[in-house]
């Protein structure tokens, strides 16, 4: 199996039919890594029961080993056995599976997600994606697959089949064409251990979203090490050096636009958070391959804006 060593050409870019899922399925068994499409972004996956398969994800993506991976599985059943559930995060499961939440739950004893995919925690990240290729791929196999973003870490997450080639096509053994992801900003990610939900990593589910199924969510990790290792101020990076909040772009700047106006790209001329979180990463990467600097528009810090800034604030912190 692939990520192979020394392996030189970009792995096969497969359109996801039955026959190449059962390939890569195959391969996830043998313990090979898969890029899947996912609402979100593109994973990189492994089978969450190989140690080796795990290590092989970390050493390909670069990835401190702290940093734990979220358990990706085909039903909610499957997830209710592999970590402990509160009522409450029952329900936010029910209410919100398949799609781009995750939860952190303390792990069963019984979970058959390996101790490295956890980095040794007691807890457990999880969630049931929604993508039709994904959860073909998690039916396949019948394991839970660990799949962090397909991009090197702290570098921007990848929302194309292609961009997973041009970052990490050679280390892989197959690449699963699904498409531009829908949402394009990675899950919601909340603590669901304790009497509140607490909020780890901003998503498309908003805090709103959160709290109309359980209320009193509160901001995990603002101050002292994160909670999250997702948290790590500077993630989500490109190369150029970014200016948040601008009206304009100043001399030599490169201007990523929102809402009506001139703009070198534009994430959504008519002002949707939706098609702008949708664009961010794609975006970025554009600009990233022919500008130093970017100067981004303003974004209404609401809604689905907290997750856009907050993946745009990483991306400019330069600490
Ligand atoms: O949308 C997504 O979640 C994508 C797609 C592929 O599913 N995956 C993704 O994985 O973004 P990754 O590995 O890039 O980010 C996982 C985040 C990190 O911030 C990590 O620190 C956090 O989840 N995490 C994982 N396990 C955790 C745990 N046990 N406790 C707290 N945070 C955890
Ligand atoms: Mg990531």
């Amino acid at each position: 199996m692939g990520a192979k060593r020394g392996r030189t050409m970009t792995a096969p870019v497969l359109k996801p039919d039955a026959d190449a899922i059962k390939k890569a399925a195959t391969c996830l068994l043998e313990g090979g890594l898969v890029a899947m499409p996912t609402e979100t972004v593109y994973g990189l996956a492994g089978d969450a029961t190989n140690p080796d398969a795990v290590a092989r994800i970390y050493r390909v993506k670069e990835r401190p080993v702290f940093n734990p991976l979220i358990a990706h599985v085909a039903s909610i059943e499957t997830a209710f056995g592999q970590g402990r559930f509160s009522e409450a995060a029952r329900m936010l499961a029910r209410h919100f599976w398949p799609g781009p939440l995750t939860l952190v739950v303390k792990a069963t004893h019984t979970t058959t997600v390996c101790d490295l995919a956890r980095a040794g925690l007691e807890t457990l990240a999880i969630r049931v994606p929604a993508h039709p290729v994904a959860r073909a791929l998690l039916e396949a196999t019948g394991r839970p697959l660990v799949a962090p973003s397909a991009n090197p870490s702290g570098r921007i997450s990848p929302t194309s089949a292609a961009h997973v080639a041009a970052d990490l096509g050679t280390k892989l053994d197959f690449i699963l064409d699904g498409g531009d992801c829908s949402e394009g900003l990675e899950s919601t990610v909340i603590d669901a251990r304790g009497e509140a939900p607490v909020l780890l990593r901003p998503g498309t589910i908003s805090p709103n979203d959160i709290n109309a199924i359980w209320p009193g969510l509160t901001r995990g990790g603002e101050a002292g090490a994160p909670i999250s290792p997702g948290q790590l101020l500077r993630h989500y990076a490109p190369n150029a050096r970014l200016r948040l909040n601008a009206a304009a772009p100043g001399p030599g700047e490169a201007y990523l636009g929102f809402g009506p106006g001139d703009a070198t790209l534009n994430l959504s001329p008519s002002a949707s958070l939706t098609e702008a979180a949708a664009n961010l990463f794609s975006m970025l990467r554009k600009l990233d391959e022919t500008h130093d600097r970017i100067a981004v528009a303003p974004i209404p810090e609401a809604g689905l804006g907290l997750a856009i800034n907050d993946r745009l604030e990483r991306a400019a912190n330069r600490d």
